[in-house]
């Protein structure tokens, strides 16, 4: 049965509802979401270097693109897993840029027990405020969330096509988009009481932490149930980094209901695709350290049928940082017994509290 635990910071305090029940290996997994917060250390950097999936799709376009040329590594987190990649593919030179101290401090050392490690520079900082002397002829940076613009890849990226890439520069990865579906919760949770797993509470601490208090952290569901998939999906955000890149989007989708039950949210997933003609990863249908995220939005589930249509807006808008987007989503549900609306705000940082019952039970 799920119990309440307790973390604290300095001026706050919260309850955290944790499952300690071992969870069968593919069981519904409930965690905060992490890529959007400095919180990186081995615990979330390995399961992304063994994820077979990720790691074919950007070795093809490594192979394809970075012989010969200078490559520019954005975030290369502690083990340079792209900057030693792109040696592997023939890079002429590599620049690799890492913002966490931690995770630069790995980084160098990596760097010292690297046979042809003088062909990389490991700089220190945000990519948006490094300068770099030697234009980069080809960028991978892999800060691409479960949210595709969550980890501020636009805007990062962006910002590097002005200042840090020659005009023909090629960024890896290609597109990436975010869809949506109509959901269920206690359907993605497989019936479960929901709960955060045990190995939340050290996340949440940190993220608390660099917050300054808890708020209403994205909810990342990994092995979400199917059951719990109420509607059709569709693309709520795309972004063409070697096309037309917008820090901020506006989409207007309607989802259409399958099935019969209840509807209380959406569930949001990454696609992404390395080169234009590779076949790219679904993080809801192939095995990947990319999960879901939940957005709640009805209080209370609204019974649905089969041909409901749900009117989704889904927008994101830079938050105080410049970089990393907050979500804005509103829907208007149709069923046979009227119209249902809903809103929900999912704020990067200083994110509201108890927006929703859910987070009530999760964070009392
Ligand atoms: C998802 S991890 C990827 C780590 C590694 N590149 C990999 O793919 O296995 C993202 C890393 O990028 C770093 N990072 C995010 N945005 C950055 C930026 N604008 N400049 C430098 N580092 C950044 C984070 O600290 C983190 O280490």
């Amino acid at each position: 049965m799920p119990e309440t635990h307790y973390i604290e910071g300095s001026g706050w305090r919260t309850g955290v509802l944790v499952d300690p029940d071992p969870r069968p290996v593919t069981a519904p997994k409930l965690m905060p979401t992490h890529g959007e917060y400095p919180i990186y250390d081995a615990t979330l950097y390995d399961p992304m270097t063994t994820d077979t999936e990720r790691t074919w799709r950007f070795r093809e376009a490594l192979e394809r693109y970075a012989p010969d040329r200078v490559v520019l590594d954005i975030g290369t987190g502690s083990y340079l897993f792209w900057a030693r990649e792109s040696l592997r593919a023939g890079a002429g030179r590599v620049i690799a840029m890492e913002t966490m101290q931690g995770s630069y401090d790995a980084a160098s050392r990596a760097l010292e027990s690297l046979d042809d490690g003088d062909r990389v520079t490991l700089l220190h900082g945000e990519s948006t405020t490094l300068v770099i002397e030697q234009k980069a002829e080809l960028c991978v940076a892999e800060i691409i969330g479960s949210l595709a613009s969550a980890e501020g890849a636009a805007a990062v990226l962006a910002d590097a096509k002005r200042r840090h890439l020659t005009p023909d520069a090629a960024i890896i990865p290609d597109v990436c988009s975010t869809r949506a579906a109509a959901v269920s919760f206690a359907g993605l949770f497989a019936g479960r009481v929901p709960a955060f797993s045990p190995d939340a509470l050290p996340q949440l601490q940190r993220i608390f932490d660099w917050n300054g208090g808890p708020f209403d952290v994205r909810l990342r569901i990994a092995d979400p149930a199917p059951d719990g998939i109420m509607s059709d999906h569709a693309a709520v955000e795309r972004l063409e980094f070697n096309g037309n890149l917008r820090a901020e989007q506006a989409s207007q989708v309607r989802l259409t209901i399958d099935r019969p039950g209840v509807a209380d949210g959406i569930l949001t997933w990454l696609v992404i695709q390395c080169l234009p003609d590779q076949k790219p990863l679904d993080a809801l249908r192939d095995q990947t350290n990319w999960a879901s995220i939940y957005l709640p939005l009805f209080d209370t589930g609204v019974p649905v049928t089969a041909g409901d249509t749900v009117d989704l807006s889904f927008g994101s808008v830079l938050s105080e940082d410049g970089v990393h987007p907050d979500y804005h989503i509103s829907a208007e549900l149709r069923t046979a017994h009227g119209v249902h609306r809903a809103e929900h705000a999912s704020l990067y940082q200083r994110g509201g509290r108890h927006s929703h019952p859910l987070y009530r039970t999760l964070l009392p």
